[in-house]
């Protein structure tokens, strides 16, 4: 698990100060000039996971930003926390827990363990125990010999979830049945707000769905509320007796599992090892199983796989994740730039971005290093993203020509799922054209020569010629793909987890645990009861009170 490329002697302060002074250099953020300077820019800054490749040309680091980024990672010891994070030691410190979610991707000879504050546990074998009774599950549906309560064969399946336990699943199943449809149709059930419910209550049969509540610890509000709205909806129409046949369990809880009314045999576990953010590899990708097939969950895990073999053994030179990590660092750390933008050019990832949000902004947006002391350099920039070529008629005009500059993620397949290839074409057009447009620019000359031939008097090219310039020199990389299937989908995953590995390790930070979403779930459970007719409004800030009491006098 050591790094081919020898270990130069920088310390973590040296290596940010070298970093520091490169990015001061004049030309630090010309990207044009470094493509003038240097005709092999693409290759020499390109690198390939099997069909995956990743460009990052069109940013800002040179060879020697590169290796000044490679020292950093080196004197953070990238990779002795990449030997711990295998190891499944607990590098998830604040909660005393490893981070083994590769166990549920590993063949058994990995062999991988997780510690425990009892000993370790044998993760792989733990996991592919899990898989196994998945699979006999996922079959039993698929044949039709586990049916609903009136006989119906099961067509739809309900996921009701959260967080991680919502945002994995919708992505994959979404990404690898809205073409082709599905085994079973996918549907999801996230948000509290009763609008959501109803809304799938009116397509729904519930003689035909069967619901899985997935929650990793079973005691989260919203999916709690909406679990037990769906057993009401399905046991209304149904009978109490049929909630056993229409519901399974993807949960570390066992006890509230139980509970809620829930068997042993229909319900799937994982352990603690297994953050949410990271769990669609586990049970919590039941849904992806039954929705796209047992061959295309495995396929997901073996792309996942893959990835986890590339970022443990390819040098730093060609190592994906700890490139995507470092161009990051630079950006955000270096440059100064504090937004991320990922446009997938590919419908069948539309919640891709979303997905990427919690995976990104809950692992590393946080300031306090692991022992507590604030961390001295920014953190993960704030990610947003829509599909291309939708994102090019809202919020691009801001990223060709707003005041701030945002790194953009470009991904796309080569070969479609689909048999337009004038509409694959013209979408390829678009992903290259954006990234070159944002590299290139347009100088005010340019507009200028273009607008009087165009016939313009000079007046009006005077006065209209400054909103038309580019100012170019905005970075790109670019994920390119043979086909989105599910392996590579599964290499797509991995390869953000582990930049979001690489980064935390850099920023010194635990990229698994989430305190940051406790505050607001705490106040909400005081506020529920002032929200009551007639209740006393709590001892709140003036402006809380105010809208609380707005609120209630709304609703009387
Ligand atoms: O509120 C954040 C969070 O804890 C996420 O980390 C998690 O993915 C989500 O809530 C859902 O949690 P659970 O799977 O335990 O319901």
């Amino acid at each position: 698990m050591t790094d081919p490329i020898a270990h130069a002697p920088v310390t973590l302060d040296g290596a940010w100060q070298r970093l520091a002074e490169l990015a001061a250099r004049p030309a630090a953020r010309d990207i044009r000039a470094l493509f003038a300077a240097n005709p092999q820019r693409a290759v020499h800054f390109s690198a390939s996971c099997g069909d995956l490749t990743l460009d990052y040309s069109k940013t800002p680091i040179d060879a020697a930003a590169r290796e000044a980024l490679f020292d950093l990672a080196r004197a953070a010891d990238v990779v002795g926390f990449r030997a711990r994070l295998f190891a499944g030691e607990a590098v998830n410190a604040t909660e005393g827990r490893a981070a083994m979610h590769m166990a549920l991707r590993s063949l058994p000879a990995d062999g991988y363990t997780a510690m425990l504050p009892s000993g370790r546990e044998p993760a792989s074998q733990i996991a592919a125990e899990e898989r196994a009774r998945m699979a006999a599950f996922v079959a039993r549906v698929h044949s039709g010999e586990l049916r609903g309560a009136t006989g119906e064969r099961f067509t739809d399946v309900l996921n009701i979830g959260i967080g991680g336990s919502d945002l994995g699943p919708r992505m994959v199943s979404e990404a690898l049945t809205v073409v082709r449809g599905g085994k079973l149709n996918a549907h999801f059930l996230s948000n509290v707000d009763g609008h959501a419910f109803a809304t799938l209550a009116r397509e729904l049969d519930p003689a035909r769905t069967l619901v899985l509540v997935a929650s990793k610890t079973f005691t989260t509000l919203e999916t709690m509320l909406n679990a037990r709205a769906v057993r009401a909806w399905v046991a209304d129409s149904l009978g109490d007796a049929a909630v056993g046949t229409h519901f399974a369990a993807l949960s570390t809880n066992a006890k509230a599992v139980a509970a809620f009314g829930i068997g042993e045999e229909r319900m799937f576990g994982f352990r603690d090892w297994v953050g949410g953010r990271y769990s669609v590899w586990s049970s919590i990708g039941l849904s992806v199983a039954l929705a796209a097939g047992w061959e295309a969950f495995e396929a997901l895990l073996a792309g996942g796989r893959e990835m986890d073999q590339h970022f443990l053994h390819a040098p730093f030179a060609s190592n994906l994740p700890v490139l995507l990590a470092l161009v990051g660092i630079w950006h955000v750390d270096l440059m100064g730039w504090r937004s991320q933008c990922v446009l997938a050019y590919d419908q069948r990832l539309r919640r891709f971005p979303a997905y990427l949000q919690q995976l990104e902004m809950e692992s590393n947006g946080k300031s306090v290093r692991l022992d507590g002391t604030p961390i001295a350099h920014p953190t993960c920039p704030a990610l947003f993203g829509e599909p291309g070529t939708d994102a090019q008629h809202s919020f691009m005009q801001l990223v060709h020509q707003g005041s701030q500059v945002i790194p953009v993620d470009f991904l796309l397949a080569a070969v479609p799922d689909h048999d337009r290839p004038e509409a694959h074409l013209a979408l390829a057009a678009n992903v290259f054209a954006q990234a070159e447009a944002l590299l290139r620019g347009k100088t005010l000359e340019e507009v200028r020569q273009e607008m009087l031939a165009k016939g313009l008097s000079s007046a009006e090219v005077e006065r209209i010629a400054p909103h038309r310039v580019f100012t170019g020199n905005r970075p790109s990389n670019m994920l390119l793909f043979r086909q989105l299937d599910a392996r590579t989908l599964g290499m797509l995953i991995a390869l953000y987890e582990h930049k979001v590995a690489v980064q935390g390790a850099i920023w010194g930070i635990d990229s698994y645990d989430q305190w940051g979403v406790e505050l607001g779930k705490v106040l909400a459970g005081g506020i529920l009861p002032d929200l009551q007719p007639g209740a006393p409004v709590g001892r709140h800030d003036s402006s809380t009170a105010a809208l609380i009491a707005r609120f209630k006098a709304l609703r009387s």
